[in-house]
């Protein structure tokens, strides 16, 4: 079975002055796309690119959601919000928030399971640090990141797993295509439901880098950082699917 790519962008917590410009060129690209194309704005950002992205197919996520739907949790915003403001899918479990706010596996599962409840996809983040690669536990880690982070009943779910090594996020070092592909290939024998989900890379991923990464067998997209806050170079990024 084929899986539709996807190409992912994290902004974090970075606004952008020319937002509309960056939309209106991003949307002939993402029109002519062979993936589906994801911005992930801040979420004072949502709303607005939502109106951007009107009927450019250009989908908009968000980078957390709360566990609740609602209630006196100060600061946080619920995945049913972020539905609500137009957004279709959510970055859950991202390596800045397991360690900046000790997210937990079992906090993202909880995550994952109310993003799914409001109808949103979960893009569930799992990666191993550098001392745990050096270590020889990345696949270790991971699997053990994947059963603790996943709902369980999620052969029958819509949800998306990015694969980020810690070491590789905003460093400009890139793992190996050799790397990626035999820690994709090892997420993907330990999925619910291999065949249909959808395994993205992230990590440095830039215009030149991207073209041999995209075309590993298990590789059905990537989540962008810095790259994407540049309309032109996730351009790139997306056009070297
Ligand atoms: O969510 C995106 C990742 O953290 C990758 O960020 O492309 O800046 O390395 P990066």
């Amino acid at each position: 079975m084929s899986r539709r790519k996807l190409i992912a962008g994290n902004w974090k917590m970075n606004g952008l002055s020319g937002a509309l410009g960056y939309f209106s060129e991003l949307a002939p690209v993402a029109a002519g796309a062979s993936a589906d194309v994801l911005v992930c704005p801040p979420a004072t950002l949502i709303h607005a690119a939502v109106q951007a992205c009107a009927g450019t197919g250009i989908r908009v996520g968000g980078q957390d959601c709360h566990a609740q739907d609602h209630g006196a949790y100060t600061g946080d915003i619920s995945a049913a919000m972020l539905r609500d403001c137009g957004a279709t899918h959510v970055i859950l479990g991202h390596s800045e928030r397991r360690a900046a706010h000790g997210e937990t596996d079992g906090d993202v599962r909880a995550k994952a399971v109310a993003a799914l409840a409001a109808g949103l996809v979960p893009v569930i983040c799992v990666g191993e640090t550098l001392a745990e690669r050096e270590a020889g536990r990345a696949v270790e880690v991971v699997a053990r990141q994947l059963a603790g982070s996943l709902p369980e009943n999620s052969a029958i779910l819509d949800l998306v797993i990015a694969y980020e090594p810690v070491w590789a996020i905003g460093t400009g070092r890139t793992a190996s295509a050799a790397d990626v592909a035999a820690m994709h290939a090892a997420i993907r024998e330990r999925l619910p439901d291999p065949l249909t989900t959808c395994i993205l890379y992230g990590g440095s991923v830039k215009p030149g880098n991207a073209r041999e990464l995209l075309s590993l067998a298990d590789v059905d997209g990537a989540l962008v950082g810095g790259a994407s806050l540049d309309a032109a170079d996730f351009s790139a990024i997306i056009e070297a699917v």
